[in-house]
């Protein structure tokens, strides 16, 4: 259920789980995105007069007070983007929250402290739930990089009144259904990042749903060392081998294409300008060696991989994008995808984990067909998991 099917809002409280796990330093907002992510949603509820109340969480206080995992930092700068003011109450059940909420006007807005200052948030406790739920009308949940945890702010108070998704969780849940529910083929997909085994389920999941799936990163060299390539001394989980092995064997079996580097950028040292050549796979490297980022060649090949593809779908960089030269593959196919995209050529959808910063790196986030601002969420939805605050939407 979406906020179309929520009608009559004038005069309602609406309780609207947001993701405001923003980066903060020094009690400053320092990457405002998922503030960002919330207007739309915010706004819609105000427009139709009702009074808005903000849940979220930050950080992991497991439970405990503590005074540095305040949301109350959030405040200023929402006021900023939403240009109107933000209460804050100070705790989100009882008595601060209960007296915060009356006194907004229609299309008032208030933030409710850190949800996760209750342990009985993560225990997703019916009593806690139902506490959070006796604040409103409606609850909407918006926050589609939280909806993998089964929290009494993320799922258990569905159970208790009318539960709709906001714009935000409806545009993640579109763009992800039309890279991988229902994407148009052939599907291409890019996973890089540093290991292996924190993506078994996810290749596992990829291979039997995508016609093209690239590997790149420090995982690729798993990959390569199980079949048998010289890696040198490069970043790899030589005890995954058999696993990298099985997924090779499953991809061919599911008609999968793997794509595995053909060349790739060496160096004896990570830092910036550090001196690198590039070597064949296959090449013999030196124990000093490290792979650190795909060949010129890989990336063409990529590249042509993905102009005879309608749909990509991207996590994890294709080399350690960070100390460049070594972005060089990650910033070149996010640019091809990026223009590709941009033309209407390609469906084009990232996210997870560091893939983000690698493609405002290179500069592309804008023109990619839609970047997800999850993290885990992103990877669990990538992994075939049901998404429990998801699940809790569907009528
Ligand atoms: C995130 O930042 O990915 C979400 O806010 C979830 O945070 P968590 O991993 O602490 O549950």
């Amino acid at each position: 259920r979406t906020l179309d099917d929520a009608k009559d809002l004038a005069g309602k409280t609406a309780l609207v789980r947001v993701d405001f796990n923003v980066p903060m330093e020094g009690g400053k907002v320092t990457d405002d995105t998922r503030l960002r992510v919330a207007l739309p949603t915010i706004q819609r509820l105000r427009d139709a007069g009702a009074k808005v109340a903000l849940l979220a969480h930050f950080d992991r206080p497991k439970g405990q007070r503590v005074p540095s995992m305040s949301l109350k930092p959030v405040v200023h700068p929402l006021e900023e983007l939403l240009g109107a003011p933000v209460r804050f109450a100070d705790d989100c059940i009882g008595g601060p929250a209960v007296e915060a909420i009356r006194d907004l006007d229609a299309g008032g807005v208030v933030l409710l402290e850190n949800v996760r200052f209750h342990a009985a948030e993560e225990a997703n406790d019916p009593v806690f739930a139902q506490k959070l739920a006796d604040l409103g009308d409606l609850y909407v949940n918006d926050a589609f990089s939280a909806a993998h945890r089964a929290h009494a702010s993320t799922e258990g108070i569905a159970h208790h009144i009318p539960a709709y998704a906001g714009e935000s969780m409806r545009r993640e849940l579109d763009a992800l259904d039309a890279a991988l529910g229902k994407p148009q083929k052939p599907v291409i997909g890019i996973v890089g990042g540093s290991k292996v085994s924190t993506k078994l389920d996810l290749l596992k999941n990829l291979v039997g749903k995508l016609d093209k799936l690239a590997i790149g990163g420090g995982m690729a060299n798993t990959f390569l060392y199980a079949q048998g390539v010289d890696i040198g001394g490069s970043l790899a989980e030589r005890d995954m081998a058999a696993a990298a092995r099985e997924i090779m064997a499953e991809a061919h079996a599911k008609g999968c294409e793997l794509l595995l580097p053909v060349d790739v950028v060496v160096a004896v040292e990570v830092k910036p300008g550090a001196e690198a050549r590039t070597v064949k796979t296959g090449e013999a490297l030196s124990a000093d060696d490290k792979i650190l980022d795909a060949g010129p060649k890989t990336v063409a090949r990529l590249n042509a991989a993905i102009d005879a593809s309608k749909t990509l779908i991207w996590n994890g960089p294709l080399g350690v994008f960070e100390v460049p030269p070594f972005d060089a593959a990650t910033v070149a196919t996010a640019k091809h995808a990026a223009a590709r995209a941009k033309s209407g050529a390609l469906i084009a959808v990232a996210g997870g984990g560091d893939t983000v910063a690698a493609l405002n790196h290179a500069g592309t986030s804008d023109d990619m067909t839609f970047v997800s601002t999850a993290g885990g969420a992103f990877l669990e939805w990538m992994e075939g998991k049901v998404l429990p605050g998801v699940e809790a939407l569907r009528a």
